[in-house]
């Protein structure tokens, strides 16, 4: 396994302790909230890892999260019915330390995430070389009056490695970006109404959250992945009206072809902006993201995640006559040429230059579903299926009860599986030792969940 050397040195590794759940764990809020590496820097001396509060074990940090921040968790995914699909669940909701694909807890217990920061992370957590990248850009001033020079040289980059970016502007967070996307393409067209498939992010132009107002969301229709007739209805509605077609244009399995060449011929022939939101495709699928795959070039496309590793950094990108329409809008932030992130991206573009990536995380995606459906098969369980691609794959519960339980079961053995959505494969799960406890890890909990359920006949 070629990758192992670079992230598993130095990693204390503790069994997961099974723990009781506390009072005021189990005191917690029932309020349910709106659906929706290298060098590890853990050591074996025993002392506290650098910048891990002294007495981390002994706080209840989600009980103090839950009194100051108002959802418990500034990222809607890591709220802890997000994370176990209950508010009084029993499993981690905090880390102290993350490297390779290993988190610790604050009372020291290691995990193996499988979900990786949401995908944020392909290469593993600490990665060394983006690490050492980000403390360059840290020692060199990470931000200045004028902008960095690594902005003009990520941008280049970018230009050199995804089919459409013929211009690129860079933003922090996925959903400033396919913002950003919007707004160039309402001003390209000089139109408002907007076609799309996925989710986007938080921002009010997608959204129908509370809050958002009305007239804003009469401007966004939203239609079904893979619907050539919903497609084809809610673009032809908006007629002269459409300014955009934004697609997530892979969720838990490819497009059809038909589909994405619908969306490209409908934009083309309305007038309209094509647009691919890449945030989870790109720097995954392959370097480019799923247009470098398919052939089929948007007009403007958005990438983040696993673009920076981790280091908050998104991209729109796109053809040159559509992307100057940025000059006559306004898209702009402090801290959007921010260099450590792109310092940190700069070392994922060497990752990708150097070793086939992508190949690596769809056979690591690969494995560890394997692992898992072979736990679900010898357990005997039914209800539980395995879903999705290889290097972004799911567990399917038919019995949300259920999947809560497994969640917990799998955390007390040491791994951190995902609640509804993605499993992402990262270089830092591939080695065998780590697929063999991600299934010994399933297969346990599964059939600890069975005897459970027995017992209570
Ligand atoms: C496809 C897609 N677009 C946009 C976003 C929003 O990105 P962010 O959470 O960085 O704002 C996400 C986040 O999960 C996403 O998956």
């Amino acid at each position: 396994m070629p990758f192992r050397r670079f992230f598993d040195r130095g990693q204390k590794r503790e069994s997961p302790v099974v723990d009781e759940p506390t009072a005021e764990q189990t005191e917690l809020s029932e309020e349910e909230t709106e659906p929706v590496e290298d060098e590890a820097e853990l050591d074996d001396s025993g002392e506290e890892p650098e910048g891990e509060p002294e007495d981390a074990a002994a706080i209840d940090w989600l009980e103090r999260a839950t009194a100051l921040i108002p959802t418990g968790a500034s990222t809607g995914s890591k709220r802890i019915e997000a994370l176990y699909g209950d508010a009084s669940a029993i499993g981690p909701t905090h880390y102290v330390n993350a490297s390779g694909c290993r988190i610790v807890d604050p009372s020291g217990v290691t995990y193996i995430d499988c979900t990786m920061a949401l995908g944020s992370v392909a290469l593993g957590y600490a990665e060394v070389r983006v690490q050492e990248a980000a403390m360059t850009a840290v020692g060199t001033g990470n931000v200045a009056g004028l902008s960095s020079v690594r902005e003009v040289d990520i941008a280049e980059r970018l230009h050199a490695v995804i089919p459409c970016a013929e211009m690129v502007q860079f933003l922090k967070s996925g959903a400033e970006a396919v913002s950003a996307a919007i707004r160039i393409a309402r001003t390209y067209t000089g139109r408002d109404i907007v076609v799309g498939s996925g989710y986007f992010g938080w921002h009010d132009w997608s959204s129908d959250a509370a809050g958002v107002p009305a007239a804003v969301r009469s401007l966004f229709r939203s239609v079904p992945f893979d619907d050539i007739p919903a497609l084809e209805r809610a673009a032809r509605d908006a007629g002269k009206q459409l300014a955009a077609i934004v697609v997530e244009p892979v969720i838990e399995r490819m497009p059809s072809d038909a589909w994405i060449a619908a969306a490209r011929d409908l934009a083309k022939s309305l007038g309209a902006v094509l647009v691919f939101d890449e945030m989870k495709t790109g720097f995954r699928l392959t370097t480019g993201g799923y247009q470098a795959l398919s052939g089929v070039t948007p007009d403007l496309a958005v990438f983040g995640k696993a673009m920076a590793n981790g280091f908050p950094l998104a991209a729109v990108v796109g053809h040159r006559d559509v992307m100057e329409a940025a000059r006559r809008t306004w898209i702009s932030s402090t801290l959007a040429g921010e260099s450590v992130a792109l310092a940190a991206a700069g070392a994922v573009l060497d990752w990708h230059e150097s070793v086939d990536v992508c190949a690596t995380l769809a056979s690591t995606g690969k494995a560890m579903r394997a692992a898992v459906s072979a736990a679900i098969s010898a357990s005997g369980i039914s209800g539980v299926a395995v879903d999705g691609l290889d290097p972004m794959w799911l567990l399917r519960f038919a019995d949300r009860r259920r999947e809560t339980r497994f969640l917990e079961l799998a955390a007390r053995r040491g791994v951190l599986f995902k609640r509804g959505a993605y499993n992402f494969a990262a270089m830092a799960h591939d080695d065998e030792e780590t697929i063999a406890e991600i299934e010994s890890a399933a297969s346990e909990a599964l059939v600890e969940l069975l005897e459970e359920e027995q017992g209570k006949e």
